[in-house]
């Protein structure tokens, strides 16, 4: 495969470089003035030369690390892309082992969500290979955690941004992958005030850059991808149906994830790839996301530390409709044996494809106060609250869902409640980070 970015960055024919001569040469000054010709050729050369390095550089750590602006990825050993040990351990991570069983590239294998469905896949018979950029928007060793733990399961988790068309191709050229389960993405809505770029950068340039690679890959893939609840924005109404508007965004998160849905849409019209975009709701669980209230909240309370609730105008209680992570993995598995398939090929569409949204949450909103209280019984320990008024900070008042397209079209059926699941995310957070004599590990 040809080098990409180094032959965008070097065109082929560099700039010519003229040198004045004067008018009228002096004999005698014709060798000084060679010398100092080719002295100062020389040195504009070398001048173009170094220019070049340091843009090539930049530009190269900008492509590898998949975007200055974006969380630096903190590669855990050196890793090679290509080559056949390489190839073997992708091959052997795609291997299905059930009969019609699918062969699922998982991006953001090593998050939260695309963990739990990777292992799920995996254990069902499915082929699975993940791609990952191991970025520290939170804690990397969480993420080094649940690569470890799909590693032990065989599934292989390779380490490159989703804007890296070389990492994406070679990937296509080792395995004619049934599906795409699109889970990577800059998540959070804070945050988002804070690194907008990164953003733009995983949500927008990297969806089209996998989409690209979709659409012209042959046979293409079916793509189920993570929208989120965010979409809603300010919408009053409720529950949130598929068909509601989607047009009042609070924040620049929800603005992508909107816009994937246009741009997913695009790949499914012209292209003809068989998309499904799922609107997850507030999911939480064991090896969650550590910048999430819940998970936050567990660690002061368990530290004995502040936290803060935000509460809506009016002194009104922010609610989510918290979805427990077993839950979205039926959803996000259901998603993909149901998608139908694309129908292009090398970049050409050959007929109308599936174009789906469904809403997968739980149905049952919790106020925060609530999530609160329960966390406090859970952990034996009582919460040092500060409650502050919501300033326009991305967040919502509240999300609620309306499931029944995900039950009639996917058998969705949301079977755990927030009491239920928290309960085993602080199971799982105290064995996770507290040691048999209860000191803290794993920090
Ligand atoms: N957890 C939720 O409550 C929730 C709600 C709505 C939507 N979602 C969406 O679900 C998906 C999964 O969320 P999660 O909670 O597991 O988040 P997560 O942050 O744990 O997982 C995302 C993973 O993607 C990786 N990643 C980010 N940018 C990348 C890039 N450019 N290239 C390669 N890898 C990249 C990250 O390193 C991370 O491991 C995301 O698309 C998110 O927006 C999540």
């Amino acid at each position: 495969m040809p080098p990409l970015e180094e032959e965008q960055l070097f065109p082929s024919t560099p700039g010519k470089i003229k040198i004045e001569r004067p008018a009228h040469h002096h004999p005698m000054n014709r060798g000084i003035h060679r010398c100092f010709a080719s002295t100062f050729t020389m040195f504009l050369w070398a001048l173009l030369l170094i220019a070049l390095t340091a843009s090539y550089l930049s530009i190269q750590s900008f492509v590898d690390s998949g975007g200055r602006y974006i969380h630096r990825p903190v590669p855990r050993h050196h890793v090679i892309i290509g080559g056949p040990h390489w190839e073997k351990q992708i091959r052997s991570s795609a291997q299905i082992h059930r009969p019609h069983g699918l062969s699922v590239l998982v991006t953001g294998a090593a998050g939260f969500v695309g963990s739990h469905v990777a292992l799920a896949l995996k254990k069902r018979g499915d082929g699975v290979v993940g791609v990952d950029n191991f970025n520290d928007y939170y804690d990397v060793s969480l993420k080094n955690a649940r690569r470890a733990l799909l590693e032990t399961n065989n599934v292989f988790i390779v380490e490159g941004d989703i804007n890296n068309v070389r990492v994406l191709a070679k990937l296509f050229d080792v395995v004619a992958f049934t599906h795409v389960l699109h889970l990577a993405a800059q998540a959070g809505v804070r945050y988002a005030m804070e690194n907008p770029h990164s953003y733009v950068h995983s949500n927008i340039a990297g969806l089209v850059t996998l989409l690209e690679q979709c659409k012209s890959a042959d046979p293409q893939p079916a793509v189920v991808w993570a929208s989120s609840s965010s979409v809603y924005g300010l919408n009053e109404k409720a529950p949130f149906s598929e068909s509601d508007r989607t047009d009042r965004p609070a924040s620049l998160y929800a603005a992508t994830k909107k816009a994937g849905e246009a741009i997913t849409h695009t790949y499914n019209h012209i292209y003809g790839l068989s998309v499904t975009g799922l609107r997850f709701f507030t999911v939480y669980g064991p090896w969650g996301r550590p910048d999430m209230a819940y998970f936050s909240f567990t660690k002061n309370i368990r530290n004995g530390k502040p936290i803060t609730i935000y509460r809506g105008k009016n002194r009104v209680d922010l609610a989510r409709d918290f979805t427990y992570i077993d839950d979205i993995v039926k959803g996000c598995v259901a998603a993909l044996d149901t998608s139908g398939k694309s129908t292009g090929s090398g970049g050409k569409k050959r007929g109308a494809a599936p174009y789906r949204i469904y809403n997968l949450g739980n149905t049952a909103p919790v106020t925060v106060p609530t999530m609160v209280s329960l966390l406090e019984k859970y952990l034996k320990k009582k919460a040092k609250k500060r409650v502050v008024t919501m300033l326009g900070n991305g967040d919502v008042p509240f999300t609620h869902a309306n499931i029944s397209l995900a039950r009639r079209e996917l058998g969705y059926k949301p079977e755990t409640d927030l009491a239920t699941g928290l309960k085993k995310f602080v199971d799982w957070y105290e064995s996770y980070y507290v040691d048999d004599h209860g000191m803290p590990v794993n920090y």
